[in-house]
């Protein structure tokens, strides 16, 4: 059935008069509130929500590799900036590194299995510990008590030059 247009008194309207059916109003409305919606998406996405972190990355340089020991593991801290969304923001951490008994390092991620706290390194019991919930990795990165059931993360590095490099992800 085609649409009529009539006046607000029901009557009907001259016919070079414009005409906008209220179904045609209600879709068109639909439709422009959509688009406006879609529009908006992006920009809300860019200036609330903070930007996706998962594979931005960078290769740090910790200093001489040759200052490990095996004996012990060394916290190595960071500090470099990210663009995050329109702004540059610090990202602040450390790693675990220590010399292995082959010549080359063992570099551990900070950030625990469970729910993510740092983990510290306990010389004497030879434990990384978490104070968020009382997890335990043994020196391997391996689980050794608590809630968490994975190791710690081996972080990807090499030495270029006698210093280290460490991969960082954010
Ligand atoms: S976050 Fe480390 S044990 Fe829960």
């Amino acid at each position: 059935m085609a649409d009529t247009c009539r006046t607000a008194e029901g009557k009907a309207a001259a016919e070079d008069a414009p005409c906008l059916s209220r179904r045609s109003f209600i879709a068109t409305s639909a439709l422009a509130g959509g688009v406006v919606v879609l529009a908006a998406i992006p920009i809300v996405s860019t200036v609330v929500l903070p930007a996706p972190r998962t594979g931005v990355g960078k290769w740090v340089d910790f200093g001489r590799a040759d200052q490990l020991t095996p004996t012990d593991f060394s916290m190595l801290s960071y500090e470099f900036m990210v663009k995050d969304g329109w702004q540059d923001l610090p990202q602040r951490g450390f790693v675990w590194a220590r010399a292995d008994d082959k010549g080359g390092v063992q570099v551990f991620s900070s950030t625990c299995s469970h729910l993510a706290c740092n983990v510290i390194w306990n010389k004497e019991k030879g434990l990384f510990l978490c104070p968020c919930h009382s997890g335990m990795f043994d020196a391997n990165g391996l689980p050794a008590g608590g809630p968490p059931r994975k190791p710690l993360t081996l972080l990807p590095h090499k030495i270029v030059e006698g210093k280290l490099m460490v991969h960082i992800t954010l």
